[in-house]
């Protein structure tokens, strides 16, 4: 194989990148293609390369210490995103990320994720954009040229086929060719036309082949789409030396030990010739390509300052604002004024109720979590925004999870006296190796325990403090994680035990949900009992984690719920915030109900039945079936939104912003049998749904709710001009019109034009997103708004051409606002 020529860096930077390819020895450039650490690729003075640190994700960066003590933006998760359906915002967030990456040193951030949503069910859906290929595709190519214009890498994954997560490890998700080009791998050809600098391979198979080492690597990412970034493999996803090094990944991650350094395979196939050395010299190659872009290697060009991370606060506040998506706004029943927004001065009192009311989710589980350095609850957003003119309330109503919860840290008083828990690590004579105070009840290290703390020389870590409880009865106390762990309430051992999964288990689940040892306790409010949780040290493995964890004695749930209850009949407004969690919207799984979790809906009824102007708020990554929707005044989907939750919230629920989202997906009735199962049967996870994925499938429509595409404003329209059609000069059309905002306040008009061909000889879906616009208007004012339709929208994949062509059959677009609507037509000709 030939070594690739860029498309964009000067002739003489490659030539350069050339050269020291060529001048270092075999082993020098195996050791660059495993990570150096978990997130790291290794330095090579030889080379004049730097080390390059990666890291996730799609929520904010998490940089290379996973917990609070170094925080991060924790951004509208990206379907909050997408439901913006609007570039710009979308550009805005990414300029962020490459801010807080830059302070955080990380040159590579391991995001977008661009997998679709083929069903509701997908356990990263909130990870993900759209159940659409088109939307997902312009949202990429968004964000991949603002992060990167500021000389950080984007990452377009899960390259391909990783659209559910059940057994993700070994599925086959077996897709026809027409429907891989035109659906899944679509948003990965959009994102490597804007230059994305790296792409990661799934843990997945397609078609029998695992992503990690698939023919598609070399022939359509290398040869047709001509990318010249890295690929990168999910981690853990290697499984081979030969396949693997021949077939186009360029780096085996987490390191240091992958499957390509162990026992030097990597090197030694090089040597024997089952691995072409101008295959590795192309990985190498690649990597420099790479360091050079993100400024780590020497000479590098140096790259745009970022934006002001001051500036923070005020743009999350708007974009989660922006996405947040109003499916439901009527009055009380009887009366015909929608709810919202809400008008204060006619408002006394306001109930907020909900598990989700405080603190609320602002992310979902997995990789992409991220600590943010303060989140605001709705229930702070709420009662700030209203200040005194409005008595605000809160009652739970009810928890729901079937984990035992995390301790609270501010409830632990550590050796020093600080709030927070003492963490000691221990050699196996006893002696301290170092020790720490943290805000934090969870604990994780991937690698090294402190700067000077290596794993090999710990054999316990002991966790702990002084617990102070805040009630008198039988508390749960103990601990998660995976292997040896005691639990010692003051100083007995109440508890020895070995906390294991399943030999099959997904390997990344130990340190997502891992299993739980828990002891009964009676304690007396404000009486301390000393808690401390001792684990014995893996060093067969490359992380721990020891999570402490104390359930308290808590009410019975129906007093909880009888309270919301009450305080809501009391009140002129209820709220109700209701959700998910990190165990149900999480990595590694997915969801087996579409219902909210717990007795949500029975909450949702009973306030309903009591106050009329209720007002749902749906703080979930995906949809869940609202079977009272038509019960209550307004439902809300405010996602998982990021850290300025509250007051993204109360701007919307007040009118100081209108609710911008549009629905990236279909949002459910049911779990309908036309929806695409996630559970592989013997191994194999058949899309045999093909094209018709979500929305295009009409046989969905009785199952779904609220279609693609639909969102309430706080305003209303006219189109008073076209739409009209003209050819592009470069190719494809523009479809052009001009709106008027006819209401009383700003909003946004989201231009949704759908394409179709009823004369078609190939099957196609009956409609399809061919291309989106979304402006904002003033109060009575206009905007001419056009929409873009490269001609590859209507092309389709001929299999035996190989390539996309335009039939000679007659199109129509449609200029519609949600997937249902006809909208207007015009001809394409
Ligand atoms: C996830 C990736 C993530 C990686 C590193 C994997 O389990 O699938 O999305 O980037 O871990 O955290």
């Amino acid at each position: 194989m030939s070594i690739t020529a860029p498309s964009t860096a000067p002739a003489s930077e490659e030539a350069k990148l050339h050269d020291l390819v060529a001048a270092l020895t075999v082993e020098q450039k195996t050791r660059l293609v495993t990570g150096a650490s978990f997130w790291t690729i290794a330095a090579e003075p030889d080379a004049g390369l730097r080390t390059v640190v990666m890291s996730d994700g799609p929520a904010g960066v998490r940089g290379q210490r996973w917990d609070e003590r170094d925080p991060s933006l924790n951004i509208p998760t990206p379907i909050a995103l997408a439901a913006t359906w609007d570039e710009a915002a979308v550009a805005d967030i990414a300029a962020l990320l490459a801010a807080d990456a830059r302070r955080q040193g990380v040159h590579v951030l391991l995001a977008p994720a661009i997998n679709l949503h083929r069903s509701p069910a997908g356990g990263r859906n909130f990870e993900y954009f759209s159940e659409d290929p088109v939307l997902t595709g312009l949202l990429t190519v968004s964000f991949v040229k603002s992060i990167q214009s500021y000389g950080v890498a984007a990452t377009l994954k899960h390259f391909v086929g990783n659209d559910s997560e059940t057994d993700r490890f070994v599925v086959d998700a077996q897709i026809d060719e027409r429907t891989l080009r035109e659906v899944y791998l679509a948003p990965f050809e959009e994102g490597v036309a804007a230059g994305a600098w790296a792409v990661m391979a799934a843990y997945n198979l397609v078609n029998g082949q695992p992503m990690t080492e698939h023919p598609m690597l070399n022939a359509v990412l290398r040869d047709e789409w001509q990318f010249d970034g890295i690929v990168v493999s999910d981690w853990y996803a290697v499984r081979s030396v030969v396949e693997s090094g021949s077939a186009g990944l360029d780096l085996a991650m987490p390191g240091p030990e992958s499957p390509w350094s162990r026992n030097a395979a990597l090197t030694n196939a090089v040597y024997r010739g089952d691995v072409a050395e101008s295959e590795l010299d192309e990985k190498v190659l690649r990597i420099l390509r790479l360091a050079s872009r993100v400024g780590q290697i020497d000479g590098a060009a140096p790259s745009r300052e970022v934006v002001d991370l001051a500036a923070a606060p005020a743009i999350l506040r708007r974009v989660a604002a922006d996405g947040m998506t109003l499916l439901h706004n009527t009055g009380p029943k009887g009366t015909s004024t929608p709810i919202l927004p809400l008008d204060t001065a006619r408002i006394g009192s306001i109930a907020i109720v909900g598990p989700a009311a405080t603190p609320g989710r602002t992310l979902g589980g997995g990789s992409a979590t991220v600590y943010p350095e303060y989140l605001i609850s709705p229930l702070e957003g709420i009662r700030e925004a209203v200040d005194t003119e409005v008595d605000v309330h809160h009652a739970r109503g009810l928890r729901f999870g079937t984990r035992h919860p995390l301790a609270e840290w501010s409830e632990f008083r550590a050796d020093d006296d600080n709030p927070g828990l003492g963490i000691r690590f221990l050699r196996s004579d006893g002696s301290v190796a170092g020790e720490e105070t943290r805000r934090n009840a969870l604990f994780k290290w991937l690698g090294a325990f402190q700067p000077g703390v290596e794993r090999a020389e710990i054999a316990t870590i002991e966790v702990g403090g002084r617990f102070v409880p805040s009630e008198t009865g039988p508390y749960l106390i103990g601990c998660s994680g995976m292997g040896e762990f005691k639990v010692l309430i003051d100083g007995m051992e109440r508890l020895a035990t070995t906390l294991a999964l399943p030999d099959s288990t997904d390997p990344i689940e130990g340190l997502i949900r891992p299993p739980q040892g828990m002891v009964a306790v009676d304690l007396v409010a404000g009486q301390e009992t000393e808690v401390i949780i001792s684990h014995r040290v893996d060093h067969s493995a490359l992380t721990s984690k020891v999570e402490v964890n104390v359930a308290p004695p808590s009410a019975t749930e129906d007093a909880e719920i009888d309270k919301a209850v009450q305080l809501a009949a009391e009140s002129d407004i209820a709220i109700v915030v209701v959700g998910t969690d990190a165990e149900i919207e999480t990595e590694s799984m997915d969801r087996a109900s579409l219902s909210l979790p717990g007795r949500q809906d029975e909450l949702v009824r009973r306030v309903a039945a009591v106050n009329p102007r209720t007002i749902v708020v749906i703080n979930a990554g995906a949809p869940v079936l609202t079977p009272w929707a038509a019960d209550v005044a307004a439902v809300l989907v405010s996602w998982f939104p990021g850290q300025e939750f509250g007051n993204s919230l109360a701007d919307v629920l007040l009118g100081q912003r209108e609710p911008g989202g549009r629905l990236p997906l279909s949002w459910p009735a049911s779990w309908g049998e036309h929806q695409p199962s996630t559970l592989p049967v013997e191994g194999a996870l058949h899309y045999s749904e093909g094209l018709l994925v979500g929305y295009r499938d009409p046989a969905r429509q009785p199952e779904t709710q609220f279609p693609f595409g639909f969102g309430l404003g706080y305003t209303s329209w006219d189109v008073v001009d076209g739409p009209t059609i003209v050819r592009a000069s470069g190719g494809g059309w523009y479809v052009s019109m001009v709106v008027r905002n006819t209401g009383t306040r700003a909003g946004k008009y989201v231009a949704q034009v759908y394409a179709s061909a009823p004369e078609s000889a190939v099957e196609r879906p009956a409609r399809w997103l061919a291309g989106v616009r979304a402006v904002e208007v003033p109060a009575a004012g206009h905007a001419r708004i056009t929409i873009s339709i490269p001609e590859r929208r209507l092309q389709h994949w001929d299999a035996e051409k190989q390539a996309f062509i335009l039939e000679d059959t007659s199109f129509r677009l449609s200029v519609a606002t949600d997937a249902w609507d006809e909208g207007i037509t015009v001809h394409v000709s």
